[in-house]
Order: C-alpha cells, then structure tokens, then sequence
C-alpha cells in the first residue's frame, strides 16, 4: 500500500455515515472507524464498507494481556479489514500476541500498528500521575521499537514525529498521521498540527484526517485538496 489519506469517520451511525461517504462518487476513499461507530454499530459496518470497496482502518485500540488480545485480533482478522491498531502500552509480549492472532492461516493478515503515546497525555500528567519520568519524545520513540521489535509495521504518530520515527525504526515501518489541517484552517481541538504537504515533507506514509474533510462545505473537494497536496 502506498501513501494515501484516511478519512476519520467519526460519525455516531451508519446511516450518517453512508450519507457522508455517498457523496464520494469517483473513488472509494480509505476510512478509519474508530470506536464510537464500531460500538454503535458492531462488525456490520465493517462489513457493508468492506462491500462498497473502501479500505478500512479499524481503530479499535486494543490493550488487555496477551491471551485476550490475541483472540481479540483472531476474530478481528475474520473481517478483513486493511489495518488494525493497540497500545505499545501493552507490552512486547502483548503486540506479539496480537500479531499471532491477527495472522490467517494462509499467512495473510492486516497491518498492525500501535498507539505509542496518546497525544492528548502531556509531560506533567505523564510524570505526576503515570511517574513515568523521562521526556515524551524518548518515550515515545522507545514504544515504536519495541512496536517495530515485536514486529508490528508501524505507529500511529504525529508527521512532527515520522521522520525520527523513520530514521529510528527504518523508512519501511508506517507512520500513520493524525494532527492534519489545511493552512489558515480551523484547528479545533488539535494541538499540534501540520499540514498535508508538511506531512509529506516530513515522511508520513498516511495521513488521518478528520474534521477538515467531514465538516467541510464541500467534502469531496477537500478530500481531493488532501490528496492533492499529500501524495502527488
Ligand atoms: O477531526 P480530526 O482531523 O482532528 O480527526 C483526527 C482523528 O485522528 C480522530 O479520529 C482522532 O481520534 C484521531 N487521533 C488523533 N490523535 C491521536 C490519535 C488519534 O487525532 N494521537
């Protein structure tokens, strides 16, 4: 898979969310489903994406000990979706485990990648109420090679971070980047942003964009914006 632009479906419902990606006409956008419309609808919108020919992203953020994990990630395999992602929280022994369980018995399986540390956990909170003492950049870098050692393909990171990342775990492992607004757009509750050509800049091999698309006048024509400025 090459590089592209996920589009963060963080809708409540199926039908809002059908009526959303209707208007894609031409081409069958790469979506990400996270958990509130995973919960709320359960695999079945999994499987009627599936259908309608997009690539699926499921954002599911797994993290338990590695026996249910890993069952976790068998039955998520059955649904065939391109990526699936848990905390590098969980262990070592815990990403192993998922992969073992992702992969069918042919072989196959989607990518996994892993959640190193949530951006909305800052420096104070990480030391005063987790006392986990070092810089978030350390830790953060630390997390994706014992992602990439248990042999994951990649994390979930900002584009600020995907050419460390790149440099530290090879340029083959994934970053997977949320933090996209166009320039002199609305960044809402996003700290840290960048743009999709600074993303490209900075090596990120997928862009996760959500608001800038979803909530936009015309949605296909800031997909196409996204697409534009990211890959070509
Ligand atoms: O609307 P927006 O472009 O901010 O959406 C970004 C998407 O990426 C959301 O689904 C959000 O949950 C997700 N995400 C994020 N930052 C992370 C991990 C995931 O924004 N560190």
């Amino acid at each position: 898979m090459g590089k592209d632009v996920i589009i963060a479906c963080d809708f409540s419902e199926a039908k809002e969310t059908f009526a959303f990606l209707d208007k894609f006409t031409d081409k069958k956008p790469f979506v990400k489903i996270g958990m509130e419309l995973y919960y709320a609808e359960g695999p079945s919108i999994v499987r009627e994406l599936k259908k309608r020919g997009h690539k699926i992203f499921l954002d599911l953020k797994l993290h338990d000990i590695p026996n249910t994990v890993k069952k976790a990630m068998r039955v998520l395999s059955r649904l065939d979706v391109d990526i699936c992602n848990l905390h590098a929280g969980g262990t070592v022994a815990m990403m192993e485990a998922a992969l073992e369980g992702l992969t069918r018995p042919d072989g196959s399986r989607p990518l996994l990648i892993a959640v190193t540390q949530l951006t909305s956990t800052d420096r104070e909170t990480m030391e005063r109420e987790l006392l986990i003492e070092k810089p978030i950049d350390e830790v953060v870098m630390h997390y994706a090679l014992n992602a990439k050692k248990a042999g994951l393909d990649g994390v979930v990171c900002s584009p600020l971070e995907s050419e460390k990342v790149h440099k530290i775990c090879g340029k083959n492992f994934l970053t997977v980047t949320p933090g996209i607004r166009f320039s002199g757009g609305d960044t809402g509750d996003q700290k840290r942003v960048t743009t999709p050509l600074t993303a490209k800049e900075f090596g990120s091999d997928y862009i996760v964009v959500g608001r800038p698309i979803t909530a936009a006048s015309d949605p296909v024509s800031a997909y196409n914006r996204c697409v534009e400025e990211f890959t070509k």
